[in-house]
């Protein structure tokens, strides 16, 4: 049943909320293992994971809601939300089975507090601060983009700092020079679609549902990318942002232009998305290689889902080549993840930082707001 505390108890509990967080820096100060759970749920994804400071990762559990909006053709917010509530408690059970751990062991909850969706971002803010507060332990809201910055973190190979981030998702396309831990400085970005954006419009015109960034990079694999000529976008200019809605409605236009048998026209559809995907990558890249030369960087993170992308992968992995190191996130962490948040989270607990009691979100959180 619910229970009723009085207000003595309440303040009680309010105090050994602190008494938690301190008990922590102390902690840390003598080297002890501390254990995050994360929690994401920015978007359409439920990502739960433990981090322990000093064994890495212990598990992670994910649920992806594609199937529930495909039939949308797009996230539907309310849909969102309400599907995070369903999976919450269920995969946070999970991640500690797999881990063999029980609440009690959890150190402290970090969740992903903005940038997202309103109504998502509050379901996990409150599951992360109504543990906390039941567990007597420190809560912390996660800047979700620095989460994508940090997940090669997770890998064997890891970078270190200072770097030069490719942060490419569905919702953000920009270089960010990262000199440490919330020392983020945005140097270019996209003026319009995000590069995953733009992948998911042009896979929806092809046929490919939602989000086709990854059907369409399939389907590319049978198209020849030299057929259709398409723009570089920006690729001239010298700063270092980005546009790819005008690439996108020239892909468009080329479709609804072409007229052929079906094989034909199955054939320009495979051919349309490998040049899509070739042009997307040559700016990614150009740019990339800019600001690596302007910054004097020699380490390369490419990070966020479209960060997946082979053809990216492939061509990042040429700078190699040219004394610069690339890092990227394994499969699974390129797109949104419990397991990102959970080791953000970890780095900043681990300074001594948590947030208050209260539940707090911020929708629109820009990440040169970080410190
Ligand atoms: O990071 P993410 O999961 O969500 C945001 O924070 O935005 O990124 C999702 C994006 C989608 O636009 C999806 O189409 C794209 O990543 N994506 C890909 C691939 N896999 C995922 N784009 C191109 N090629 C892929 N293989
Ligand atoms: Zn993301």
């Amino acid at each position: 049943g619910i229970k009723k505390f009085s207000a003595e108890r309440r303040k009680a509990l309010y105090y050994n909320g602190f008494r938690a967080i301190n008990s922590i820096i102390t902690d840390n100060s003598l080297n002890k293992p501390m254990i995050t759970l994360g929690i994401e749920s920015s978007c359409d994804e439920t990502g739960l994971a433990l981090y322990c400071t000093k064994r890495g990762l212990l598990s992670h559990a994910l649920f992806s809601q594609v199937d529930l909006h495909a039939l949308y053709g797009g996230v539907v917010p309310e849909l969102a939300s309400r599907d995070h509530i369903r999976r919450l408690v269920p995969l946070t059970r999970e991640v500690c089975c797999e881990a063999s751990l029980s609440l009690d062991d959890i150190d402290a909850v970090a969740y992903t507090s903005g940038p997202g969706l309103a109504g998502a971002l509050l379901t996990g803010a409150m599951m992360a601060q109504g543990l906390a507060w039941a567990i007597e332990k420190p809560a912390l809201g996660v800047h979700h983009l620095e989460g994508h910055l940090l997940a090669p973190m997770l890998e064997e190979k890891k970078p270190d700092f200072p770097f030069l981030c490719l942060l490419v998702s569905g919702g953000h396309t920009q270089l960010v020079k990262v000199s440490g831990l919330g020392q983020y400085q945005l140097l270019g970005e996209s003026i319009d679609d995000a590069a995953g954006e733009a992948f998911d419009k042009t896979a929806k015109m092809l046929g490919l549902g939602y989000p086709g960034g990854a059907a369409l990079s399939k389907l590319a694999e049978q198209g020849d990318a030299t057929r259709v000529q398409l723009p570089r976008p920006m690729m001239d200019r010298p700063d270092l942002d980005f546009s790819f809605s005008g690439l996108k409605t020239a892909a468009i236009t080329r479709l609804k232009a072409f007229s052929g048998s079906d094989t034909e026209q199955q054939q320009f559809m495979a051919d349309l998305a490998a040049s899509f995907e070739l042009a997307v990558i040559e700016v990614l890249m150009g740019k990339s290689r800019k600001a690596l030369k302007q910054t004097g960087l020699s380490r390369l993170v490419v990070s966020g889902g479209v960060s997946a992308n082979r053809l990216l992968r492939h061509t990042a992995d040429a700078l190699q080549g040219e004394n610069v190191e690339v890092f990227y996130p394994r499969l699974e962490f390129c797109t949104d993840n419990g397991a990102m948040i959970a080791l953000a989270g970890a780095l900043r607990l681990s300074r001594g930082e948590s947030s208050g009691l209260g539940v707090s979100i911020n929708p629109r959180w820009p990440l040169a707001d970080l410190h």
